[in-house]
């Protein structure tokens, strides 16, 4: 996808954002306040991208407990049909493999909530076509040294449109490279998850993604590792866990088939706790704040 077929869908994007055309943009810009001082010149400042056409028996025991199971996620989805499902904003930097599974789960209803908007820290990114092709909306940001600087947007314009215009209710980072403004950590404080690809608190922090993780961790002779989900503060990787999964490493494993394995469990582990998240079942633990989640099937059991 190249920058100047992404240009002209930011012009038609605009065009609807400022009430010309039909769609959701303009109901959305009805529905809520717009930005009143200087509005032409942010909007102007404010890069969206958009698509300009959207494409597109009973029995034995077991038996008894699938039943039990499926009545209780019933049960749950009925308890969510009354509740609005959760805006979800995605941020990314690569193939967006993630947002592609949470979205599976938002489908399905497994998650209560809907992607309605893309961030990314880069046009090149994997995921940013994918959103494009069903209408979500798409945000660059920060934007790289191509971008001038009078079509950047600020932290505080990202957090207003996050938090005002889009109405996030969650964010996740599924793969986003760059660091959160610490404005929005604060606006989304215990509503932004970050997923990454080892154990933590180990192998983690600034610099630590992608490759170099999994490297670092066979070269370090570790017999195990997984994916950490955790909530997102002002310090990489630093934020508190709410989920690991674990992944046996085979001496004989490469770093490359490591990677396979854990963006497997990614591919679980994320759209489960985005999906606790969404259903306001996660709680903080009052010592120190960690996440704990309720148990989907059973309210009484915490993990
Ligand atoms: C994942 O391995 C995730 O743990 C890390 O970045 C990678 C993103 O992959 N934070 P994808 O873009 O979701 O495929």
């Amino acid at each position: 996808m190249s920058f100047s077929s992404f240009s002209s869908c930011a012009s038609c994007f605009l065009q609807n954002h400022q009430g010309v055309g039909g769609g959701r943009y303009s109901r959305r810009t009805s529905r809520q306040s717009r930005p009143s001082s200087s509005s032409s010149r942010r909007q102007r400042r404010v890069l969206f991208l958009r698509v300009c056409a959207a494409q597109r028996t009973s029995g034995n025991d077991d038996d008894l407990d699938e039943d039990e199971d499926a009545t209780k996620t019933k049960q749950q989805h009925q308890r969510n049909e009354k509740k609005p499902k959760k805006n979800i904003a995605v941020f990314i930097s690569g193939g967006g493999s993630n947002m592609r599974a949470v979205h599976a789960a938002c489908e399905t209803g497994e998650i209560h909530g809907q992607i309605s908007l893309v961030v990314t820290s880069s046009y090149n990114a994997g995921g940013v076509e994918w959103a494009m092709d069903r209408d979500v909306p798409v945000l660059l940001y920060p934007g790289g040294k191509d971008l001038e600087e009078s079509e950047r947007i600020s932290p505080s314009e990202l957090n207003e449109f996050l938090k005002n215009e889009y109405k996030i209710d969650v964010v996740l980072l599924a793969g986003y490279l760059r660091l959160i403004p610490p404005e929005l950590c604060r606006t989304f404080e215990n509503k932004m998850l970050n997923i990454h690809p080892a154990l933590l608190p180990a192998f983690g922090g600034r610099g630590m993604h992608g490759a170099k993780v999994h490297e670092a961790v066979v070269n370090s002779g570790a017999r195990f590792t997984g994916p950490t989900v955790h909530f997102v503060n002002e310090n990489f990787d630093e934020g508190k866990i709410v989920a690991q999964r674990i992944i046996r490493i085979d001496p004989s494993w490469t770093a490359e088939e490591v990677a396979r394995r854990v963006l497997k469990e990614e591919h679980e582990v994320f759209p489960e706790v985005v999906a606790a998240l969404c259903d306001d079942r996660i709680e903080f633990r009052e010592t120190d704040g960690v996440g704990v989640i309720i148990d989907k099937m059973d309210s009484n059991k915490r993990y």
